[in-house]
């Protein structure tokens, strides 16, 4: 674990050293000064007790009358003392303790040697006649009152210092324990007061824990009182800090979540690599462009995404540091896709850190741009062919042809075809594009009306060349069907497919017409049993100037417009046109419309 401590414990010890070295301190002096205070008092009492015994018994101990040691067992009963009587030559005369006969000579005990020159002595030292340790204090008697006259002897108290000991024991425990409470409280105020310094300390670091997990639900909260204003400071700023924290990590997170769902919802397929080529990321149309599942694994692009072409692109991205742009064809499940590439370096101040691609599907355009370029070519090569031919006749014409009536006469009708077709090509382009351009604009005007007198107009218009060919023409489905539609272009959409059902019978056959209304919608039949059409050409037999059989359409003067004037005319009409057809065995074109009106009639 670490070795740091919490501030309480760096606190608390070390504030309880000092109060202890403080407090023993304090007691170890007061003990010492009250013990050579109470030595002192002891002395000094000694010594006024010693002077009330001298001057009681100093006359008799002068004259050497009366009974001394009688009279110092008194004084010592009367003091409270030990009293000695000592002579100058250092003889103890009378002794209220001992016998003074069984006494050494007592000259050169130290407070006797200090009285013998005339001052008060004091010593502390060892009995060795009681055989314990004693305080004395000892007095010169003078020979005369006149404190100038030599001295006579010394009159000494003592007193046992056991007794001056126990006393001063007693105090020293009265302090000890004084010391010991005050050693307690000073440890509980210091603990107190640590705790105190380091709880908000303590509440702070709890909730700035909880603003760091991103927790921003509590603040840091106190009281107004009891707390230092540089706490309460540390407290506000910290406080202020989270708000602001939250404040920009919310905004980071809206914009976040915003740019992640245009992201997400591109439908340009966008790819972040790293600056080593890595796939970072990938939004989900990448994600379905390159078949990746949506908890990719990321990794090397070359790895991710197999395609030689797109890993060289970003790596010339990532190298040359510039934007840069391509056309890309992919071979997916779906078939050939075209995509366009913009990349873009990702930069992180000046530092290069991967690669943007955005792949945008120009799949549709590029087949739109085929159609156009297809439909320019053919057009100009379904009208190069008449052209050439009218150019042809009347180049021979000229040549010298019109001399001859008869020819000149074939000649000419043949041109005069070839113009006719000419112009009904470009009669049905025209219409085609008016179709496609009132479609846009929504202009093509739809009414409610009857279907039958429609369809009964189509046969009319139909019966001459199906006679011609000894086609029967059958009209099947009731009266009472209203549709939404524009009467013309309806009746050109079903001539076409009747003019083609009756262009691709044999002799004798049949062309039916049906039409019949369900749930939803109401369906307009063309069917006959003619040569067919065979499985591959059905998916473009819409587009213009396809043809099923080049020849064969060509011998009949068809143009190759008619069924995509009639896509675009039911197109118009918000319904669509199928086919179905087996070679040999006939074909039925069908026109769907909706039942509910598109648009409201105008
Ligand atoms: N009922 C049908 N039976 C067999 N083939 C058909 C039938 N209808 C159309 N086709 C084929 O589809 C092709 C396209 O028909 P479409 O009507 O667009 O052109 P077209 O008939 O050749 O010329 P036109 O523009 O004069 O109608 C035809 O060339 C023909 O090969
Ligand atoms: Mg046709």
């Amino acid at each position: 674990m670490s070795k740091r401590k919490r501030l309480v414990w760096q606190i608390f010890p070390p504030m309880l050293v000092v109060t202890m070295i403080a407090v023993m301190g304090t007691f170890f002096l007061a003990s010492k000064i009250t013990r050579q205070f109470y030595i002192e008092q002891i002395t000094t009492n000694l010594k006024v007790r010693a002077r009330l015994v001298r001057s009681d018994i100093q006359a008799d101990f002068r004259a050497g009358q009366g009974d001394l040691q009688r009279r110092s067992r008194q004084m010592a009963v009367l003091s409270q003392a030990r009293v000695t009587l000592i002579k100058a030559n250092g003889e103890v005369r009378a002794d209220s303790d001992k016998n003074p006969a069984d006494m050494d000579n007592h000259a050169h005990r130290p407070e006797v040697a200090i009285a013998l020159t005339g001052n008060p002595g004091t010593s502390m030292r060892f009995s060795h006649t009681l055989g314990k340790n004693m305080i004395y204090v000892a007095l010169p008697v003078f020979t005369t009152d006149n404190r100038l006259s030599p001295v006579f002897g010394v009159v000494r108290l003592a007193i046992p210092f056991i007794f001056v000991n126990q006393v001063l024991d007693m105090m020293y425990w009265q302090n000890f324990f004084a010391a010991f409470i005050m050693l307690v409280i000073a440890a509980i105020v210091t603990l107190f007061v640590s705790r105190k310094l380091s709880k908000p300390l303590e509440d702070m670091g709890r909730t700035a824990r909880q603003y760091s997990r991103l927790d921003f639900s509590h603040k840091i909260n106190f009281p107004d009182g009891g707390y230092s204003i540089e706490v309460a400071e540390l407290a506000d700023t910290i406080n202020s800090m989270a708000m602001e924290l939250y404040r920009r990590i919310d905004t980071v997170t809206k914009q976040k979540n915003e740019l992640e769902a245009v992201f997400k919802s591109m439908i340009e397929g966008v790819l972040v690599v790293d600056n080593r080529g890595r796939l970072v990321r990938a939004n989900d149309t990448a994600l379905k462009i390159f078949n990746l599942p949506s908890n990719y694994h990321p990794g090397a692009i070359t790895e991710s995404i197999r395609n030689v072409d797109l890993s060289r692109f970003i790596r010339e991205i990532l190298s040359g540091g510039y934007v840069r742009e391509q056309d890309l064809v992919l071979y997916l499940a779906g078939g050939e896709r075209h995509f366009h590439l913009s990349g873009t370096p990702i930069r992180d101040g000046s530092n290069k850190t991967g690669a943007m691609v955005v792949l945008n599907d120009i799949t549709r355009t590029k087949k739109l741009e085929n159609i156009r370029r297809e439909f320019v070519a053919n057009v100009s090569h379904e009208l190069k062919t008449p052209i050439t031919s009218i150019n042809g006749f009347v180049e021979t014409l000229l040549d010298g042809a019109l001399e001859n009536s008869l020819e000149a006469k074939h000649f000419l009708e043949i041109i005069h075809r070839q113009a006719r077709r000419l112009d009904a090509i470009i009669n049905d382009l025209l219409k085609l594009s008016r179709i496609e351009r009132e479609d846009d604009m929504g202009a093509v005007e739809l009414h409610h009306q009857d279907l039958l007198p429609v369809l009964n107009n189509c046969l009319e218009m139909c019966a001459v060349a199906a006679r011609e060919k000894g086609i029967k023409l059958i009209l099947d489905g009731g009266p009472g069907i209203t549709a939404l539609i524009n009467q013309n272009l309806m009746e050109q959409a079903v001539t076409n497919l009747v003019v083609n059902a009756i262009k691709y019978s044999s002799e004798g056959g049949e062309v039916r017409i049906k039409s019949w209304q369900d749930e939803r919608q109401i369906q307009i039949a063309v069917s006959d049993n003619g040569c067919g059409i065979a499985r591959e050409h059905l998916s473009r037999l819409f587009e213009r100037f396809y043809r099923s059989d080049k020849a064969r359409s060509r011998k009949l003067g068809g143009t190759g417009l008619g069924l995509a004037i009639v896509k675009h005319i039911v197109k118009a009409h918000g319904g669509e046109v199928k086919v179905k057809s087996r070679s040999g065995r006939g074909s039925t074109f069908t026109i769907i419309l909706p039942d509910t009106p598109l648009r409201p009639i105008s």
